[in-house]
């Protein structure tokens, strides 16, 4: 098994380029189903995330490469409706390929998506959208069915909470739906703006990307595109945490401040000195203990993203006061509160919240990810640490960072990729040695 072993204490300095956002690729890879011709993404993050999608393209019939940061995309001869089922568990994300496979093939079949467990996550959002559209949804066994064998038919729909997810799943339906759509209440993370904009060099017809209301028309075709993603502000905040748990100065690049706007607050507050030097480049400095921030609240675009909650808590644990982050997002955004805790450091998860009371020091430790943000902060906190941590669970935080080892050691951490098995078989070699 591999962990990573930190040890904290050491001060970053140095330069890191962003890379693509994964909440962005994610559904972009979906929406090219809904094209005629190739495409092309530029910028994009190895991840595996990313892996699963590619299977499920696939699997569908679509020819799918990575190389080099750019993902191609080949039309089917033929398409499937069938999501494999190890690639659907592998990522939440499976569900973006409902509306496309709905248009393409007239039917989906989607066993239980995956993904982290941060809350009981349903769907009903999507699903009510789509039915309104046309489509016909049940459960077969453990599989969702959905069929619209006649095609999607344009609507009017308020969404009941603006959910990324469903507002890209109801994007995708509209774009090539018959008529005309609009949807009230819908997300404006930048993420769902960057796939409109995506969709829009497609040919499709599509207003209102950013603001609460979408109006959509739907049009015969698609054709391809060739696509740069916006850079990935959860990355930045990672890194905007990692610099205020080990101290020093970072600067980051192709990164774009509007989308960071709840975030940069947030950090500003703790005492984060932040600053753009020029178009795409931001500074951050820290050298001293952070502020506490009383009671914060995360919450959809643009206030502070739920995504950076767990990070922003785990820059607070060296902070001069107490702190409590309550995330209105999702309901159990903070499994990592326990094992802030085995390092000494004092967190309180109660509810949807996490309490912080800030501490001079704390030691490091053996702690395990429960999901993706949450290990990535777990990180963050070791690099504040006095000692030495292990963390576990790295197959979570591979779903989002592409290689955060190496994103931090470049920066001058001390963090290194172990493995249990070499060091048993070390550990043998030197019994069997001693004997
Ligand atoms: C996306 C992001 C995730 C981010 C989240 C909120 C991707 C791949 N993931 O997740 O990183 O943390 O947005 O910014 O883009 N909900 C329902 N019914 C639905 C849909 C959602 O009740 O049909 C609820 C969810 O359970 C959650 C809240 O709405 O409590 C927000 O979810 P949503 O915005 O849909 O998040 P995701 O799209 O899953």
């Amino acid at each position: 098994m591999e962990y990573l072993r930190i040890q904290g204490g050491h001060r970053l300095k140095g330069t890191v380029t962003l890379p693509g956002a994964k909440n962005s690729l994610l559904p972009i890879l979906a929406a090219g189903i809904l094209c005629n011709k190739p495409v092309t993404i530029h910028n994009v993050p190895t991840l595996t995330d990313l892996d699963a999608s590619l299977q499920i393209l696939r699997a569908v019939g679509w020819g799918a490469e990575y190389m080099d940061g750019t993902v191609q995309l080949f039309p089917a001869m033929h398409m499937h409706s069938t999501i494999p089922e190890k690639a659907a568990g592998a990522m939440r994300s499976s569900v973006f390929y409902m509306a496309p496979l709905l248009h393409r093939t007239g039917k989906v079949e989607l066993p239980s998506p995956g993904g982290c467990r941060l809350g009981q996550r349903p769907i009903d959002i999507h699903l009510e959208g789509l039915v309104k559209m046309g489509a016909c949804a049940k459960m077969e066994g453990d599989i969702l069915v959905l069929r619209a064998e006649n095609g999607l038919k344009g609507t009017n729909f308020r969404l009941r909470y603006p959910s990324v997810g469903a507002t890209e799943t109801l994007m995708m339906a509209a774009v090539l739906a018959k008529g005309e759509s609009k949807f009230f209440n819908v997300a404006k993370e930048p993420e769902v703006v960057d796939l409109a904009n995506f969709l829009n060099t497609c040919g499709a017809k599509i207003q209102g990307m950013g603001t609460d209301c979408l109006e959509i028309t739907g049009v015969e075709r698609l054709e391809g595109a060739v696509h740069t993603l916006i850079p990935d502000r959860i990355v930045a905040a990672t890194l905007l945490a990692a610099v205020v748990c080990a101290g020093g100065e970072v600067c980051m690049n192709n990164v774009c401040p509007v989308h960071l706007a709840g975030v940069l607050d947030i950090f500003r507050r703790m005492g984060v000195k932040i600053w753009q030097t020029e178009p795409g480049q931001l500074k951050a400095q820290m050298y001293r203990r952070p502020l506490p921030l009383g009671a914060v609240k995360t919450g959809p675009f643009p206030k502070f993203c739920t995504d950076a909650a767990p990070l922003v808590a785990a820059a607070l644990l060296t902070s001069t006061g107490r702190t409590t982050i309550e995330d209105t997002v999702f309901e159990n955004r903070f499994d990592c509160a326990m094992e802030f805790s085995k390092m000494g450091a004092c967190a309180l998860k109660q509810g949807r919240s996490v309490r912080i009371w800030g501490k001079e020091d704390y030691a490091g430790g053996k702690v395990h990810a429960a999901d993706l943000r949450g290990g990535a902060a777990l990180v963050c906190a070791a690099l504040a640490a006095k000692g030495e941590s292990k963390i576990f669970g790295l197959e979570y935080i591979n779903r989002g960072y592409s290689d955060l080892q190496r994103l931090l050691s470049d920066l001058g951490a001390d963090i290194s990729l172990q493995s249990t098995e070499v060091e048993k078989i070390s550990l043998y070699q030197k019994i069997a040695k001693a004997e």
